[in-house]
């Protein structure tokens, strides 16, 4: 896809002009702080996951952090995260002042085990928070019927799966919130910067508060009403005018991302020794980025490497990083898989003949 040198990134950002006209009206507009442009990308999400509320967040991390407290999470409580997962999961938690309870991952689909849920739920359990690794629901029908059983609150990290359909349903719009990240490696991206999707009114209020100083409706930073404990998360105008500006090209990279994941799932499906990681694309579910489970992870990552195609290896369990650190025996799956686990390249811009390509290195690899 870079005609330059010939490589295939793992995955490249774009910002491609649409962006410009918005972001041009909201500087000459001379309001660049969050307000009627950030209402409309808000609006926007709310059309694009079906809740009745966003609120607009400066990032994912902020976007569970915010959730939690919303959710009445603090000091005292417990919430369980899977121990696959980028470490702002956990680390949101941290913030709360709340106890991260790490839990193993499902084998087929690494999400959250829901047997690994189920006995990890104490009477102190306020909240539970399933990651759609890669844009995949994976288990998450089954996180929400035990958290309900429980009287549990669910916040998706929804991160890597805007507009992915599961089960029928937008991926965010299952829980009591669901969290959305723009960082630079997403779908879209605003630089940085996070969306809270709820159908919960009180929640939806509150999280309004949470991120403007406690007050319920825009102030003059004078004599305001603080209704409550809040600070400064806002999303501004000018990063939701580049966020409106990349919806334009939602749909299309979605399809893209579909289409190259068929391309990997229907030509590495033969191949012993390298398992596809499963979605539904058919029913909607939509990669962010294929990750295939290899036992050679690392020498398939360098042969693709040396070829021109950059690959992205999985992140460490959080269980072994130096803040949340444990043995290894509570977490079979995600000490096992971790080492294997391998995001191919996934860019948008791909084309069908650069997948094809990919594809053909992975089989040498494994002919060799
Ligand atoms: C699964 C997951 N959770 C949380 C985050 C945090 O989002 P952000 O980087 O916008 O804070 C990310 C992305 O970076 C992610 O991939």
């Amino acid at each position: 896809m870079s005609a330059e040198n010939n490589v295939i990134p793992w995955w490249l950002p774009e910002i491609n002009g649409s962006e410009w006209p918005l972001v041009r009206k909201v500087i000459d507009s001379n309001f660049l702080n969050d307000g009627k442009v950030t209402e409309d990308f808000e609006s926007r999400i709310t059309d694009i996951v079906g809740t009745r509320y966003a609120v607009g967040v400066t990032s994912g991390t902020t976007a569970l952090y915010l959730s939690l407290l919303a959710a009445g999470v603090g000091v005292g409580d417990e919430v369980v995260v899977p121990d696959m997962t980028f470490i702002a999961t956990a680390n949101a938690v941290a913030m709360t002042g709340a106890k991260v309870v790490l839990v193993d991952v499902d084998e087929e689909t690494l999400t959250m085990s829901p047997e690994a849920f189920g006995h990890a739920i104490t009477p102190k359990t306020k909240a539970v928070i399933p990651v759609h690794v890669s844009g995949r629901g994976g288990t998450l029908n089954r996180i929400c019927e035990i958290a309900k059983n429980h009287g549990i609150a669910v916040v998706e990290d929804a991160a890597e799966a805007l507009g992915s359909v599961y089960c029928g349903k937008k991926l965010g719009s299952f829980g009591l919130t669901g969290c959305f990240s723009f960082s630079p490696n997403k779908t879209i991206t605003t630089g940085q910067g996070g969306m809270i999707v709820t159908n919960d009114e009180a929640v939806h209020v509150r999280l309004r508060e949470l991120k403007d100083q406690g007050r319920p409706v825009r102030g003059t930073g004078g004599d305001d009403v603080h209704a409550s404990f809040g600070s400064n998360f806002k999303l501004t105008n000018l990063q939701s005018a580049v966020g409106l500006g990349q919806l334009e090209s939602l749909a299309s990279r979605m399809e893209r991302q579909r289409s190259i994941h068929r391309i990997y799932r229907n030509r590495l499906k033969d191949l012993l020794g390298l398992r596809v990681l499963p979605f539904n694309v058919e029913g909607g579910e939509c990669p962010q980025w294929t990750d295939v489970v290899v036992e050679k992870r690392n020498e398939l990552d360098a042969f693709l490497k040396s070829r021109g195609a950059h690959c992205r290896r999985f992140w460490f369990p959080i269980h072994t990083q130096k803040p949340y650190f444990q043995k290894d025996d509570a977490y079979p799956n995600s000490t096992k898989l971790s080492p294997q686990s391998l995001w191919l390249p996934s860019a948008f811009q791909m084309t069908d003949a650069d997948a094809e390509r990919v594809c053909g290195m992975v089989c040498e690899f494994f002919k060799q």
